[in-house]
């Protein structure tokens, strides 16, 4: 697989465009519009500005890397793909329209389709297609060019070669590391880390203790390296409540349930280091 296409260039799709560049594929980023487009591309270009500054690559590896990635804004070049990963929003809704486009424009059935989702089942994506067989969860985290796994989701309708292929991808092409998960919300990591976070901003939302005192308690005393505030902030408010309420209609327990803070920051537009302000502040975004 040479020909990958990502759909949604955000925190996620870029980082995926970037690795998979940089393993030297041959990349097509679609985004929804000209602005996600212009957003998403100065996302690789500074993140690639930073693999230089830090020695992973030189200026001639960074250049040819950049020139790998084409951008557009129209689903229909992904046409000719060997496999095509969507990063778009966390959002059932948008994210089975997006398969069922992927789905109308490739018409070779040796074609993979991958969701990065964190926690919508495979299956409702893998429905909304005419090749079940061929869907696979390929869950990234966050940043892609620096974390080293990969979660590996298969449906009850995948087959035993689209995951074998997935896994190659995965391990022999980007070499990351995989774990394996059944097709439940959340999957493997978010089902434990999802849980952790609210407990952390109910903890705020109570008074019990400060944003800096919470995070400081897992950073200084539990060896992590970020509280779960900042944790939080980094991975988008949007998308740990969307995953939130993945995992709450999966399985209608109270640890899952969005806090109300969590929600009214949501609305706010409070979502973090991608808007300037979240749990902290971050001035130089
Ligand atoms: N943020 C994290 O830490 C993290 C980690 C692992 C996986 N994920 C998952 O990755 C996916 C993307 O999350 P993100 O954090 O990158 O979100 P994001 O908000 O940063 O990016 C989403 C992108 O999708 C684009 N988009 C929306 N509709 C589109 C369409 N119809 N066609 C093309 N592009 C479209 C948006 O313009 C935006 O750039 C989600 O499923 C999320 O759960 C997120």
């Amino acid at each position: 697989m040479r020909r990958i296409g990502v759909v949604g260039c955000g925190l996620m799709g870029s980082g995926i465009a970037e690795i998979c560049a940089r393993a030297e594929l041959d990349v097509i980023v679609v985004e929804a519009d000209e602005a996600g487009v212009s957003i998403g591309r100065r996302q690789i270009e500074n993140s690639l500005g930073r693999a230089v500054a830090a020695g992973k690559m030189s200026g001639t590896q960074r250049a040819v890397a950049f020139d790998r990635i084409t951008f557009e804004t129209d689903i229909g070049a992904l046409h000719d793909r060997d496999l095509v990963i969507e990063a778009v929003s966390e959002d059932e809704d948008l994210k089975v329209h997006v398969f069922k486009q992927v789905d109308k424009v490739i018409e070779h059935e040796k074609v993979l389709l991958a969701s990065n989702t964190s926690s919508i089942p495979i299956m409702k994506l893998a429905m909304a297609t005419r090749r079940p067989e061929k869907v696979v969860g390929l869950h990234f985290f966050n940043p892609a060019p620096v974390l080293p796994l990969v979660e590996l989701v298969t449906s009850l309708l995948t087959s035993p070669e689209t995951a074998a292929k997935a896994e190659r991808f995965a391990t022999t092409t980007l070499r990351k590391r995989i774990v394996r998960s059944k097709d439940r919300a959340g999957f493997v990591v978010n089902a434990l880390l999802i849980p952790y976070l609210l407990s952390a901003i109910r903890m705020l939302e109570s008074g019990f203790a400060t944003a800096e005192d919470i995070d400081a308690g897992m950073v200084d005393g539990c060896a992590h390296p970020m509280g779960p505030l900042a944790l939080t902030d980094l991975i988008g408010l949007d998308t740990t409540k969307a995953v939130a309420e993945s995992l709450y209609e999966e399985f209608k327990e109270a640890l899952y349930a969005p806090p109300p803070l969590l929600s009214r920051m949501v609305e706010a537009g409070l979502l973090g280091r991608k808007t300037g302000r979240g749990f902290y502040e971050y001035p130089n975004r």
